[in-house]
C-alpha cells in the first residue's frame, strides 16, 4: 500500500493538509481527490511512499457535549482530565499557552505539544513544530465518511477522530485539540477510557489560535513519537 500526504502553501504559509494510505490500484484517483481539496494556493506538494506494514486499529467512540461558553467547556476539560489522573492546574497552564499562540516564535505551532503526563514538561524538541501525526487513514474511508455526515458530522471530525484513534493506539496518554481555523469552536478530549469527547466551544469565534497537547508518560516518549510519526494505521470504524 501507499501513504498519499498533500499539503498546499500560499505565499510560504500552509493553508491545507490532507492524507490517505491507499493500494496501488487506486492511487491515481486518490491523488486527484487530494489535488482537488485545498482552496486557494500557489504551491501543491505530493508525496507518495510505499508502506511495508499497516497496522489495522480500532476507532475511538464519540461522545458529544455542548456547554454556553468557552469556560465552561474548559473546566469540563479539567474535570474528565482530572478523573483521569491529569493535574487541573497542569491543563489549564498548557491550554493557556494555545490560547496564546504555543509556537515561541509567535502564532501557532505546526504540530502538537507533547508534554510529560507527571511534570507538564514539554518534550518536543522544537516548539514550533511540535510532533505530527502521519501515515493514517480510514479503512472504508467512504463509508464513513457517509455514516458521519448523514449525523451531520463533518469530514473534518472524521479526519480528527483518525488522528485521535491513532495517536492513543501510540501511547498518548489523553489529547486535548481545537482548531485553529477561526470559525469553528468545536475541539475535543482523547483519552483510551473517555474514548473522543467533542466539546462545544473550546474558543471563541474569530479566534485565530488553536493547537493539540499530547501527554504521554516521559519515559515513553521516544517510543510514543516514533509511532506517531513513522507506522501506518488504518482506522476501524465498522
Ligand atoms: N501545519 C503547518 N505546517 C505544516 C503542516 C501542518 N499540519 N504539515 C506540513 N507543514 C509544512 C511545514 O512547514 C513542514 O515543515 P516542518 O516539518 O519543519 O514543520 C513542511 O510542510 C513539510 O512537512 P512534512 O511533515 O514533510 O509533510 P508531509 O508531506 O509528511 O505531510 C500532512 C503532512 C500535510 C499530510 C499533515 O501535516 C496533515 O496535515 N495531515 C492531515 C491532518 C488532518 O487531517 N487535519 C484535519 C483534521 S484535524
Ligand atoms: P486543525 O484542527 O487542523 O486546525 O489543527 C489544529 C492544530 O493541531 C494546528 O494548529 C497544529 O498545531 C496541530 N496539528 C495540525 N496537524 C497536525 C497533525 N497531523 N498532528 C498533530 N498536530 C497537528
Amino acid at each position: 500500500m501507499f501513504s498519499i500526504r498533500m499539503r498546499a502553501s500560499l505565499e510560504g504559509r500552509h493553508v491545507s493538509g490532507a492524507e490517505r494510505i491507499a493500494e496501488g490500484r487506486n492511487l491515481g484517483e486518490t491523488v486527484y481527490e487530494l489535488l482537488k481539496r485545498p482552496g486557494e494556493y500557489d504551491e501543491i506538494v505530493l508525496k507518495v511512499e510505499m508502506v511495508e506494514d499497516v497496522n489495522i486499529i480500532n476507532s475511538l467512540n464519540i461522545r458529544e457535549y455542548n456547554f454556553r461558553n468557552m469556560e465552561e467547556s474548559r473546566m469540563f476539560v479539567t474535570y474528565l482530565l482530572e478523573k483521569e489522573g491529569i493535574r487541573s492546574s497542569l491543563v489549564r497552564k498548557l491550554m493557556a499557552e494555545i490560547e496564546g499562540g504555543a509556537n515561541p516564535h509567535g502564532g501557532n505551532m505546526r504540530g502538537a505539544m507533547i508534554v510529560d503526563v507527571e511534570t507538564g514538561e514539554r518534550l518536543e524538541k522544537d516548539k514550533s513544530r511540535g510532533i505530527r501525526t502521519v501515515r493514517v487513514d480510514w479503512d472504508r474511508r467512504a463509508d464513513v465518511k457517509n455514516e458521519f455526515l448523514g449525523k451531520g458530522l463533518t469530514e473534518r471530525t472524521v479526519d480528527a477522530l483518525a488522528i485521535a484513534s491513532k495517536n492513543i493506539y501510540c501511547g498518548v496518554l489523553a489529547e486535548i485539540c481545537w482548531s485553529d481555523d477561526p470559525e469553528y469552536v468545536t475541539g475535543y478530549v482523547a483519552t483510551k477510557s473517555l474514548g473522543y469527547v467533542r466539546i462545544t466551544p473550546l474558543k471563541r469565534i474569530g479566534d485565530p489560535f488553536g493547537g493539540r497537547i499530547y501527554f504521554v508518560r516521559k519515559e515513553d516518549v521516544e517510543r510514543v513519537i516514533e509511532c506517531l510519526e513513522r507506522k501506518a494505521c488504518l482506522v476501524k470504524y465498522f
